[in-house]
């Protein structure tokens, strides 16, 4: 059992109550932080307590957040311009711990932002939003209000000479708007499509000046790295990466949600423990354990630990840590075909090979779902997945991203593939 010390992220989340506001958040524990570090110690002891508190960006790639930070130019703020950016577009199929976070305590994500602005001295914070998030969007503009009222925001916070301010930005409501270099691009009032790297963003991001994207997740781990020093957060974590995880699980189980959990805590644990397992007459058949841009595991991978290398060895990734289930009873096939109708329809377009190639494999899964599906249909899927799905081959991970439940679907499915197409209809569907 888990006591509160241990959910840093989520202990303050009171869905009844709503938000704190800045003095239940101060009486809880926060602004600690923010006081033991603006003009007490310098920026770089911020970045080396979040390196050794083994910190991975929660957003899905999983870099090493002190190392990403100290890839910015070290000049103050008051030098050149840096940006801030606190990545909330949260638009992975599956996944909305994000939104619990934004929605249940906006102050620790705009604490996290001040620490993270003072480690990298940005003076310019933004919050760039999934535009759907309506009550997230007005609680944050409460809760930004709030804090600089208070002094928490704006000019010379503390009277410690370093000014840093935060705005909201609704975005579009594209996937492609979450990826950071289309972020940035998007920020610039811009079409959002992805940009080369190098340069990367910690060097030249927004309008060209040093900026940090870091998931929202991310971020609010910051105050407690802070408070509680680097090794508490590191012990936190059940293997090798530090701090708690907010790990969600949807399709037929008893109690789909999201829970704050250690780090490392393994997948039977999460959906037969805290999502209660499945729902009666539904076996759990395989699961794509980190968002819809994850490859699927099967049933018999229940014991993995739930961090990003024993991920990686079982041969998916943790992504967003979020699990989509796939039961015994739900059609495998029309499941990757729903998924790669969201892939296809969310190319940016930028590059041919992802523009092209993935209305091509949406229409081919349409045909095999559909019954009128051929043998060769099964060999262009299999030259998609490996073409699209090898990194390099397009502009961004959008196109790897959303082969991965597709290239190991074929070989998880291979049979349900052959038999749709022999017999020319879904054997799942009802009356066919
Ligand atoms: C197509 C695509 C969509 C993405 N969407 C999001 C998103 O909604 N939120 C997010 O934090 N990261 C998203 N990412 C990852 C970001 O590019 C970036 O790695 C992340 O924001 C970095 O933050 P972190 O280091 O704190 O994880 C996306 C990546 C791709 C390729
Ligand atoms: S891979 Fe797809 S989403 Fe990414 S830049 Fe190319 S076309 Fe756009």
């Amino acid at each position: 059992m888990t006591h509160s010390a241990e959910r840093p992220l989520t202990a303050m989340i009171d869905p009844a109550a709503g938000p704190p506001d800045c003095a239940t958040y101060e009486h809880n524990g926060g602004w600690q932080a923010t006081r033991q570090t603006i003009g007490q110690r310098p920026p770089a002891e911020v970045i080396d307590i979040v390196t050794r508190s083994r910190l991975r960006g929660r957003g899905g790639a999983g870099f090493g957040t002190g190392q990403k930070w100290s890839f910015v130019p070290k000049e103050p703020a008051s030098g050149r311009r840096k940006y801030l950016i606190a990545n909330a577009d949260e638009m992975e199929p599956g996944t909305f711990k994000d939104r619990l976070l934004l929605e249940g305590n906006p102050l620790q994500l705009i604490e996290g932002m001040i620490l993270a602005a003072y480690g990298v001295q940005a003076g310019h914070g933004i919050i760039f939003l999934r535009g759907e998030y309506h009550l997230a969007c007005a609680r944050l503009h409460h809760a930004i209000g709030e804090a600089r009222e208070q002094g928490w925001l704006g000019e010379n916070i503390l009277g410690s000479g370093f000014s840093f301010d935060i705005h909201v930005h609704s975005s579009a409501g594209r996937y492609i708007c979450g990826e950071e270099t289309a972020l940035l691009t998007a920020l610039e009032g811009r079409r959002a499509t992805p940009r080369s790297k190098p340069p990367f963003p910690q060097t030249g991001g927004l309008w060209g000046a040093p900026s940090v994207v870091n998931n929202v997740e991310t971020l609010c781990n910051l105050p407690h790295i802070i408070t509680n020093g680097p090794e508490w957060f590191a012990g936190l974590g059940l293997g090798e990466d530090g701090g708690t995880k907010i790990y969600g699980v949807s399709g037929r189980v008893m109690k789909p949600g999201a829970w704050e959990l250690p780090i490392g805590t393994p997948l039977r644990q999460i959906i037969e423990e805290h999502a209660g397992g499945m729902r009666p007459g539904y076996r759990l058949r395989a699961l794509l354990p980190g968002g819809a841009s994850t490859a699927f595991l099967d049933a018999t991978a229940l014991d993995v630990a739930m961090d990003y290398g024993s991920v990686e060895k079982a041969g998916s990734r943790l992504g967003t840590g979020m699990a989509i289930i796939l039961d015994d009873r739900t059609c495998p096939i029309g499941m990757i075909r729903n998924l790669e109708h969201f892939f296809a329809q969310e190319s940016c377009g930028w590059c041919t090979p992802c523009r092209d190639g993935l209305p091509w494999v949406e229409r081919l899964l349409d045909a095999i779902e559909d019954g009128t599906g051929q043998a060769e249909d099964m060999d262009q899927l299999g030259r998609h997945a490996r073409m699209l799905g090898a990194p390099g081959r397009t502009f961004c991970a959008h196109a790897p991203g959303a082969m991965a439940p597709l290239a190991s679907g074929l070989k998880l499915f291979a049979a349900d593939f052959a038999a749709h197409i022999q017999h020319g209809r879904c054997p799942q569907q009802p009356g066919t």
